[in-house]
């Protein structure tokens, strides 16, 4: 089943609030949905063992390693819908191996300069992967962090830089709000958190799903592969 690898290779550039936000919505949506954790800083471990309870159809797997990774895999493959891998912010063998492993790579990006390098790191090695072993991996750029309110000029130039490397770029960006945050302090999900209490939560629960109906158009193996449940959010 689908493989999805989230990667850049600068910190922070907020792949695991994109990881979670995915697998909350797709498991949301009635899909089984495995998440590898490779992040050292471990977040997703952390937030799944404060939220389990909630969820039935998603599973976090911890501490995957370079030598872990094939074996986890694997298994994770078997048993669920999409897995999604959550890599460090940095370059190594083993994202690397997770890329080559991808139906499909994410590439958040903040609208800075310095995070556009560390997604053109992830696109050079998606090209050399092409170039070398006539490996195509389909792959988009996500913006990340967006102001609501305001277009950057620094946003507006990264966009330039995609469309002049003709770089796919999803039209829905994640936007920077506080209900991203706090999943990971209180636990949970977007959709047990108290909408009195965390600022524009229907905002953010409607950015999660267009980000994970938008996913699911851009993965070939989920539209032709009759997964349960694809019907349902065309
Ligand atoms: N859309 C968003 N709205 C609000 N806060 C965000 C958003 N995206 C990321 N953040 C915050 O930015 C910080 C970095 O995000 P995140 O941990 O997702 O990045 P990362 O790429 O996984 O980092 P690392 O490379 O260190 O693993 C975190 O504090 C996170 O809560
Ligand atoms: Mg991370």
């Amino acid at each position: 089943m689908p493989v999805i690898t989230f990667a850049n290779t600068k910190g922070g550039a907020g792949k695991t609030t994109a990881v979670l936000l995915l697998a909350t919505e797709l498991a949301r949506l009635g899909f089984r949905v495995s998440v590898l954790d490779a992040d050292p800083q471990h977040w997703i471990t952390r937030w799944y063992e404060t939220s389990q309870s909630a969820l039935g159809k998603l599973t976090v797997v911890p501490y995957v390693t370079m030598n872990s990774i094939d074996r986890q895999l694997t298994e994770e493959k078997t048993r669920a819908d999409f897995v999604l891998i959550d890599l460090p912010g940095s370059r190594s063998s083993l994202l690397a191996k997770a890329v080559g492993h991808a139906d499909y790579v994410l590439i958040p990006v903040q609208g800075s300069a310095m995070d556009a390098q560390g997604g053109a790191n992830v696109i050079e090695l998606l090209q050399y992967l092409e170039d070398k072993a006539d490996i195509r991996i389909r792959h988009s750029v996500v913006l990340t962090r967006v102001n609501s309110m305001v277009t950057t000029r620094a946003m507006n130039a990264v966009k330039d830089l995609l469309a002049a490397r003709r770089v796919h770029l999803l039209e829905t960006p994640i936007i920077e709000r506080s209900a991203f945050r706090d999943m990971f302090g209180c636990g949970g999900t977007l959709y047990s958190m108290d909408a009195r209490r965390v600022s524009n939560l229907d905002k953010a629960q409607e950015n999660a799903r267009a980000l994970a109906l938008e996913v699911l158009q851009q993965i070939p193996a989920a539209r032709h592969a009759g997964i349960p449940g694809l019907r349902n959010v065309a």
